[in-house]
């Protein structure tokens, strides 16, 4: 048997159309600021895609960078004047942030209605309760996906592998909130493949690459990749893989995302879809001001 793909670009595509076009319905262009601190090359390459994406959605968009060795005062100086700019939607920090900065104080440093990665503990917190919330980009892509290959995944027999706060947590949220029978593991879980075995639905965000075998898969189940690793390709390169050795769980899935291509573009749109939300929200608050 051979797995369907599923076509993360093609669905991000028709995404981003749909935002774009809601975009110029909208009576004023929704602002985003990305703010990257430092020089991690993953980084540049992931907050250029986000820019670059926002500037074809017609979404006003502005990379603001700090050295790696800028100071927390600095990081947060910045997240003040940009909480207080009026253009400015949505704002974004990349993660991870240079050592010796606390991710936290940043990330709550952030108004919560621009916070479109939804990463603040006021949008943790509504998510956990179930409350209309600003949702992370990848969790929602994930979703977008699992609703695509079967629909609502109600009663469906779900592995979560990875535990962050940025994918595995507020994912293994949304399964819930969709009425899935969610199980959660992680890297150093030491019944994997047994837990592996048992999913219909196996998410996989643990950062490590070939982490689950093809052989652990039930077959037929629904297989949504959200690693990205660097691996050397043998040749002296390197490429991009998966959490999922990935030509392995072709043969016994039902469905699988590939990496690249599957829930790495829908992150990018979804933070379109986020910040057009953000701007709509702002435009409500100034309309009852
Ligand atoms: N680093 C890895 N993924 C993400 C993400 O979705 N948002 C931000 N801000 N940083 C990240």
């Amino acid at each position: 048997m051979a797995a369907r793909i599923i076509d993360g670009r093609a669905i991000a595509r028709r995404v981003q159309a749909q935002v774009a076009d809601e975009v110029a319905a909208l009576p004023r262009i929704p602002g985003l600021a990305v703010v990257l601190v430092g020089n991690d090359p993953a980084s540049e390459v992931y907050v250029r895609n986000k820019v670059r994406a926002a500037r074809s959605a017609q979404i006003y968009s502005v990379e603001h960078r700090l050295p790696a060795n800028a100071s927390e005062q600095q990081i947060l100086a910045l997240i003040r004047r940009l909480n207080g700019d009026p253009h400015v939607d949505g704002i974004l920090v990349q993660l991870p942030l240079p050592p010796g900065i606390d991710a936290l104080k940043v990330i709550e440093a952030i108004d919560s209605l621009k916070d479109v990665d939804g990463f603040h503990p006021y949008n943790v917190g509504r998510l956990a309760a179930g409350a209309p919330a600003m949702v992370p980009c990848t969790p929602l892509g994930a979703m977008m996906l699992i609703h695509e290959a079967i629909g609502v995944p109600q009663g469906v027999e779900t592995l979560m592998i990875g535990c962050s706060n940025i994918v595995g947590k507020p994912l293994a949220q949304l399964l819930l909130a969709d009425g899935a029978t969610v199980t959660m593991a992680h890297k150093l879980t030491s019944n994997l493949a047994e837990h592996v075995s048992r999913a219909d639905l196996v998410v996989c965000a643990a950062g490590v690459p070939g982490l689950v075998r093809g052989a652990w898969i039930r077959p037929g189940a629904t297989v949504i990749d959200i690693g990205i690793n660097r691996v050397a390709d043998g040749q002296g390169g390197s490429r991009i893989v998966g959490d999922v050795a990935y030509e392995e769980a072709c043969e016994v899935a039902g469905a699988i995302t590939p990496v690249p291509g599957g829930v790495g573009p829908m992150t990018i749109a979804c933070l379109l879809k986020n910040t057009l939300q953000a701007c709509r929200q702002h435009a409500g608050q100034s309309e009852a001001a």
